[in-house]
């Protein structure tokens, strides 16, 4: 029951878009599912390691707009396939947003040396919101956190398993909330 999940909405500027869009439920509930998991680790990041200097707003709008693509490929949200992530790009920067918020749409499902902590919080919230957990993601974060926040690097490893595991909890009811809205 999304009362128990208690959801924060998207922004005002992500709803009016995604309507303009004809987007399907589907795509909507996951993207307030990612949304809702991204302002947590967000929140926890923000306190934890206030020295990383995290843009917040920038996770937040990355989770709320990642897969907008699938507006325009259908097929992807029931299917595989990344056609998602570059027409969602451009669907943002068509929409004026700038290209440093619209770049979240297009690089969210792969991740690098080069990937920002911003970019690594949304691929992050886009797999622990099933409970999915990737180890060489979750790395990278640890070493960003590592670096900024210093202290041992094994203590941020185990203060992010922590709270992975804990927002890992909720995952069947995200998935039943995101299974009862139609493709
Ligand atoms: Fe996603």
């Amino acid at each position: 029951m999304d009362e128990d999940l208690e959801l924060c909405p998207l922004p005002d500027e992500v709803l009016v878009l995604l309507g303009e869009l004809a987007a399907p439920p589907r795509l909507v509930a996951h993207l307030r599912l990612v949304h809702d998991v991204a302002r947590q680790l967000a929140d926890w990041v923000a306190e934890r390691c206030p020295e990383l200097g995290l843009d917040r707003d920038a996770v937040l709008f990355g989770a709320a707009t990642h897969d907008i693509g699938k507006t325009v490929h259908r097929g992807e949200l029931s299917g595989p396939g990344s056609a998602h992530e570059p027409a969602g790009r451009d669907l943002l920067l068509a929409a004026g947003v700038p290209p440093r918020l619209a770049r979240f749409a297009a690089g969210h499902a792969d991740w690098g040396p080069a990937a920002t902590a911003e970019d690594l919080l949304v691929s992050l919230a886009d797999k622990v919101w099933k409970d999915r957990r990737v180890p060489e993601l979750e790395d990278l974060l640890v070493d960003a956190l590592a670096r900024a926040g210093g202290g041992e690097r094994w203590s941020w490893f185990l203060a992010l398993d922590e709270l992975l595991s804990a927002v890992g909890e909720s995952a069947a009811a995200r998935l039943a909330y995101q299974a009862r809205h139609p493709l």
